[in-house]
């Protein structure tokens, strides 16, 4: 299963890098407004440094508007997939798209029946966002063992990226059910490396070693 980084913060993501943890970053309208830097340089500084897909959402609500903004992106580095909302304007911009090599994402996906259109329309990515399905009272993981059936079934080539991850739960059941990519923020990522065992253990261990007898 591949790691993506959901964040828009330089320091998180050089941080995952050196824990051999990002395979590529997902960012979003809402991550890049909270670093308070231009949208642009964010995504040119994470294409420095990370050597993998990186995702980069549009702004527009049209198609048309999606697709000179998805150019736009694309051209600063050849990384860039596109994140494109789940609407009809978006499948449009998505065949679009697909049609001139600009990888998408398509976001904001909440049932099996979006993720298969987003499939059909040739997105590159989807993101089922399972987390706030989850505040709903409505099983987000049953949302990613759907589409990874449908898309089983069909043979389409559309990468799952599992998304509004908020606990190690969630990545466990996703790699389980096989999708392909888990989109990680920072602090699930450090608490699936932990576990008090471990840590327990550890202390033991350094305890019995400082009291051998030497
Ligand atoms: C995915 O690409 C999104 O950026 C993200 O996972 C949304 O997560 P949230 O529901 O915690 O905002």
């Amino acid at each position: 299963m591949k790691f993506f980084i959901d964040t828009a913060n330089i320091d998180e993501i050089r941080e995952a890098l050196s824990m051999g943890m990002v395979d590529g970053v997902t960012t979003n309208p809402s991550l890049v407004a909270r670093e308070g830097r231009d949208f642009e340089e964010i995504i040119r500084d994470i294409c420095e440094i990370v050597d993998g897909p990186i995702s980069a959402e549009v702004i527009s609500v049209e198609a048309e508007g999606m697709v000179e903004e998805a150019r736009r992106l694309a051209a600063i580095h050849k990384n860039i997939v596109v994140k494109i909302p789940m609407t009809v304007d978006g499948l449009k911009a998505v065949r679009i798209l697909n049609g001139e090599d600009i990888k998408t994402n398509v976001t904001l996906v909440f049932s099996p029946l979006q993720a298969l259109m987003a499939a059909k329309a040739g997105a590159t990515y989807v993101s089922p966002f399972i987390g706030r399905l989850d505040d709903l009272s409505q099983d987000g993981l049953v949302l990613v063992e759907q589409i990874v059936d449908i898309y089983a079934n069909y043979g389409y080539e559309t990468e799952v990226i599992v998304a509004s991850v908020r606990n190690p739960l969630h990545v466990l059941e996703s790699a389980r059910m096989g999708a392909d990519i888990a989109t990680i923020p920072f602090n699930v990522l450090a608490r699936l490396a932990a576990h008090p065992m471990t840590d327990k253990g550890l202390q033991a261990f350094l305890n019995d070693w400082n009291n051998r007898n030497k």
